[in-house]
């Protein structure tokens, strides 16, 4: 049953009022910043330690008050207040989306279906920190009395983009001596490239998957639980393969019962709750090996960043709530300015896997073409997430952005300090890069007109090719420095940007019925490529065409 109103937005006054006032758009970032002295102050918010920048963006007093009414109307407050109190508002999968009670602090309270949910998460931290303790500290040692110094941990989608990602993120912060690997891919030289050169006796495999049946987590699992064996065989012929898997096996999951079947410990394994979507999780159970490759401190801080975040999206007036703003303007340049992408640009070599983890966070999120009540939209929702590391982008697709006939909002996301601050001669690396944040959000919104192209002696055939129209959108993120806090706040900006614009699109954004066809192929699938001909005689010519290519050329 419904507990929230569906609407379709196209039939509301401020969806009119926006499609009449793009109508009649003529954006003019170089007027507008000229007219309006205060226009970076006002355009411009501190949301916990983010400063965020949106004054270069196709916006004007008059569109935030339509798309603060449009928010208004579609009752997004209402919406909000529903997932905040535990409501079931993932409705095709009858589920409430409460991840943001994995970051409420131990002294809160909040009752779901007459479960006080803050306890059971703040309990089952409490056992993520011990386990990571105690295999810090070396209590907790590998079969052959070795220090434990690598986690390797098995997930897809959910359960390895988020902890790949902040690995990444926050390399700078683990301890000394310890590392992780993330294998997620089904293709056997995933895992083979990151078992190549690991040490089993000081190797912790952290199997973490929601639902425990996913067949790309749970295949690696076994290849790697084999690996293990057979690798500590050679060091110590008689190690007991009970012991070897309780020693070095660990799991995260909602479905403890399939864990335990598994033959992992049901002490080394730690719950989630299927309120956590996948995409969701990275702040649950599936960041253990977050936990223990930095330590509790750290990820008590990243939980931090994220409650931050939260309360901000929780208080702050929607003409003043960051994530509700940008979630808007995607709406805006989306639906009534005809955007299909979005770049997410981090000036940070250490968030090189956040557009990754962006793209199942908003496109499994957004992606969807019926309404929750199961009516058609009439609009295009989920844009298309991508990005990459400037200045490296520079070099590579910014051309398309800056010249290009596409409209591409993009965010642009820099910190203030460095964790490796060399010089070059008399020049700081660090401003030399941050020269380059500045001036890309400065070229694509004031361009380069034909004028200034000639003043500076360019030959009038190629001065058509050197103008740039300037006008294209960029909301610049910045922050003191990139820490666990931080990057809390920056997914939890990004999980309500994505919440913002499913409530105006009237979509479930917590449901993934599009990836279920492809799995259930693939299982059909797998006897006609081994070679079963009676499945292949059933395929359309172009799958058994592609399927006999690779029988012939697959060597024996
Ligand atoms: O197939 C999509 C998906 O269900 C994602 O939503 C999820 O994050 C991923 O697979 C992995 O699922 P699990 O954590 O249950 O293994």
């Amino acid at each position: 049953m419904l507990i929230v109103n569906i609407v379709d937005p196209t039939k509301l006054e401020a969806w009119q009022a926006l499609k009449q006032k793009a109508a009649q758009f003529t954006p003019n970032l170089r007027e507008w910043f000229e007219q309006d002295p205060q226009r970076y102050q006002k355009f411009s918010f501190d949301a916990a330690d983010l400063h965020v920048d949106l004054s270069k963006n196709l916006v004007d007093d008059e569109l935030v008050e339509l798309l603060t009414d449009l928010a208004r109307q579609v009752d997004l407050e209402g919406h909000r207040e529903a997932m905040l109190r535990g409501e079931h508002i993932n409705v095709t999968e009858d589920r409430a989306v409460l991840h943001t009670a994995l970051r409420l602090p131990a002294d809160a309270q909040l009752r779901v279906d007459g479960q006080n949910v803050v306890s059971d998460v703040h309990e089952e931290l409490a056992r993520i920190y011990a386990f990571a303790n105690q295999i810090r500290n070396g209590e907790r040692k590998g079969v052959t009395g070795k220090l434990i110094k690598t986690v390797v941990n098995i997930g897809i989608g959910g359960s390895d983009l988020g902890p790949v990602m902040v690995y990444e993120a926050l390399k700078p912060y683990a301890s000394k001596g310890m590392d992780a690997r993330y294998i997620s891919n089904i293709d056997p030289q995933d895992a083979a490239e990151k078992l190549a050169d690991l040490n089993p006796e000081t190797t912790l495999v952290l199997v973490a998957s929601k639902t425990f049946t996913t067949l790309e987590t749970l295949t690696n699992a076994r290849v790697v639980r084999g690996w293990l064996l057979d690798s500590l065989r050679k060091v110590d012929p008689e190690v007991d393969e009970a012991q070897a898997v309780r020693s070095h096996f660990a799991a995260v999951s909602t479905a403890l019962d399939k864990v335990e079947a598994f033959g992992i410990d049901p002490q080394n394994a730690f719950g989630f709750w299927d309120w956590v979507g996948g995409r969701y999780s990275v702040d649950s159970a599936v960041g253990t090996s977050l936990a223990i490759v930095f330590g509790p401190d750290v990820f008590r801080e990243f939980l931090a960043g994220f409650h931050a975040m939260d309360e901000h999206f929780k208080s702050a007036p929607l003409e003043q709530n960051v994530p509700v703003l940008m979630g808007l303007l995607n709406v805006w340049y989306t639906n009534f300015l005809g955007a299909h992408s979005h770049a997410v640009l981090p000036y940070s070599q250490y968030l090189h896997r956040f557009p990754a983890y962006l793209q199942q966070l908003t496109m499994e999120s957004n992606g969807k073409g019926v309404r929750a009540d199961g009516s058609p939209v009439t609009y295009d929702t989920g844009e298309v997430f991508w990005g990459e590391p400037g200045t490296n982008g520079q070099h590579a697709f910014f051309q398309l952005i800056h010249q290009g006939t596409r409209l591409i909002p993009a965010d642009f996301i820099a910190f203030a300090n460095t964790k490796a601050p060399y010089r070059d001669g008399d020049a700081d690396m660090h401003e030399l890069f941050l020269s380059n944040f500045f001036a890309q959000t400065r070229a694509l919104a004031f361009g380069k007109t034909a004028s200034e192209v000639r003043a500076e002696g360019t030959d009038e055939a190629i001065v058509p090719a050197r103008v740039f129209a300037g006008n294209r959108p960029t909301t610049s993120i910045m922050a003191r420095r990139l820490d666990a806090r931080t990057l809390g706040e920056l997914i939890a900006l990004y999980e309500h940007i994505t919440f913002t614009q499913g409530v105006v699109w009237g979509i479930d954004s917590f449901d993934q019925w599009g990836v279920e066809l492809g799995k259930q192929l693939a299982k059909e699938l797998t006897p006609a490529v081994g070679g079963d001909e009676s499945v292949i005689d059933q395929q359309d010519s172009s799958t058994a065409g592609l399927i006999h290519y690779y029988l012939e050329k697959r060597d024996n």
